[in-house]
């Protein structure tokens, strides 16, 4: 039995599996979620570690604990955890969607320079990156700084915890702008200019390699043998590839969470030029491109929540049938956003109201904007030339009908549902499963335990209506910028 951990934003999710793929049982468990200032997200890593070994406890329940081999990760990325030399987290971890490193940010690309930092890291700087945080600790909180004995990305902490192997992997390190990402090691140069030194960062690992073995406390608080290997596991966003069968080259795949990502696989390394989209390395030993927005799913909690007043987001989808005719957009970037503009500043915006406006044309217009986002960041893959017909589909969000009908349509893609809608959770066991030795490597596995059940068709009359839509749409945000 292979068990998987997502560690995500809003909640870990946890699955286990057999070795042909087939998942035994699935636990999420939810965390909070801090935002102390506008633009700030924070999290406890102690919540992290709780409830994922509680989690563990209830996904093994009725299952024959002595038969878990090994345990893997995909979590979110870019957060920053510090720990002294004494272990303990000194404070909060600053995640992925912050934005407080703004001015860091903007000295490592205009002081340091975008080509410099492209030749280092092969990225430029976005105020969610790690490296950016580091700087904004060492100028804001120099007391706390000077204690950072081990600096790693979320998931690492749970590997950390479970193990005492302090290890990462080179997807979610790519994400850290530490990591040279073409020869898949840290960067002397970016360790300067972060004022870091190497043993402050944690050992690197191809996300299937295996860390360690369980520590004999945890693994005896777990019923589970104390020789279950612990894999170094993967970014959220690889881990997902993996799990949806996106490896190989020039494969796609859309995760719908909290963010949202647009990843394409890529056997070899390379870089979009003016570097609006990521590129990293992938969990199967190769690379990929990544466009990232902020806010996703998370545009339809925040308006089904804390605007409409209610938890039943379908329902609110039901009356919606007039697509390609909406009046009403919807800039979903309400946590700022990194591709492609790289502003923490941007804002949500509604636009183009009248009185015959509905709740349900608001709902549409939030839908639409999160897809006409996500097309921001295919075009910029189109304009390098790679081709994409389709591609893979998975998130909270995925699960939404209407939702895929809209991407498909927005994105002229063709979509493809899986049978397991789980990426990460189920990427972060397969590599478990890979380090193992139960598979070959993870290409092997991602094209064996993928199965594709269902394809979303664009059509060609909504595409030709969702074409003048999207024209409107991105002009919203260039004439809006000098606003935000
Ligand atoms: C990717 C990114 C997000 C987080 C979400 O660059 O920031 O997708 O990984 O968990």
């Amino acid at each position: 039995i292979y068990i998987g951990i997502d560690l995500g934003t809003s909640a870990v999710k946890l699955l286990a599996m057999d070795e042909n793929g087939t998942i035994l049982k699935t636990v999420s468990k939810e965390y909070p979620l801090f935002f102390p200032h506008p633009g700030w997200s924070e999290q406890n890593p102690e919540d992290w570690f709780t409830q994922s070994v509680e989690g563990m406890k209830e996904l093994t329940e009725g299952i024959d604990r002595s038969k878990v081999a090994g345990i893997g990760f995909g979590g979110q990325m870019h957060g920053l955890v510090t720990l002294d030399e004494n272990d303990k987290v000194i404070r909060p971890a600053i995640l992925w969607n912050d934005g407080r490193s703004q001015k860091e940010t903007e000295y490592l690309n205009n002081e340091i320079g975008k080509e410099k930092l492209s030749a280092y890291t092969a990225n430029i700087a976005f105020a969610g990156f790690t490296a950016p945080k580091i700087l904004w600790m060492k100028k804001n909180e120099p007391e706390k700084f000077a204690k950072i004995a081990k600096i790693m990305l979320p998931k690492d902490y749970l590997a950390y915890r479970l193990s005492g192997s302090f290890c990462t992997d080179v997807s979610d390190a790519s994400g850290m702008l530490l990591l040279d990402v073409k020869n898949r090691c840290w960067s002397r140069e970016m360790m300067e200019i972060c004022d870091v030194r190497e043993e402050q960062l944690p050992k690197l690992y191809e996300s299937w390699e295996v860390v360690g073995t369980l520590k004999p406390e945890v693994a005896a608080e777990l019923g589970f043998s104390a020789d279950v290997k612990v894999v170094a596991g993967a970014g959220d966003n690889a881990a997902a590839a993996v799990g949806t069968g996106t490896v190989g080259d020039g494969q796609c795949n859309i995760s719908l969470g909290t963010s949202g990502t647009i990843f394409i696989s890529s056997k070899n390394f390379g870089v979009d030029e003016n570097n609006a989209l990521h590129s990293f390395c992938h969990a199967d030993g190769s690379y990929h491109l990544m466009g990232c927005m902020l806010s996703a799913a998370s545009c339809n909690k925040w308006w089904a929540e804390e605007i409409l007043q209610t938890k039943d987001f379908a329902a609110e989808q039901a009356p919606i049938e007039k697509l390609g005719e909406n009046h009403v957009f919807f800039l979903p970037y309400l946590m700022g956003e990194r591709s492609p503009h790289n502003n923490p500043d941007a804002r949500g915006v509604f636009f183009g109201m009248s009185m015959d406006t509905t709740r349900a044309d608001m709902t549409q217009a939030v839908l639409e904007g999160v897809a006409f986002g996500l097309r921001d960041s295919l075009e910029v893959a189109r304009k390098l030339g790679i081709k994409i017909e389709r591609t893979k589909i998975c998130g909270g969000g995925a699960k939404s009908p209407l939702w895929k009908k809209i991407i498909a349509n927005v994105m002229n893609l063709k979509v493809d549902v899986l049978e397991v809608e789980e990426g990460p959770s189920m990427g972060g066991a397969m590599l478990a499963a890979v380090g193992c030795g139960a598979y070959l490597d993870v290409e092997t596995i991602g094209k064996k335990m993928a199965h594709v059940v269902d394809t979303v068709e664009p059509e060609e009359e909504l595409v030709a209506k969702y074409e003048e839509c999207y024209q409107r749409f991105r002009k919203l945000y260039p004439t809006l910028t000098p606003l935000f």
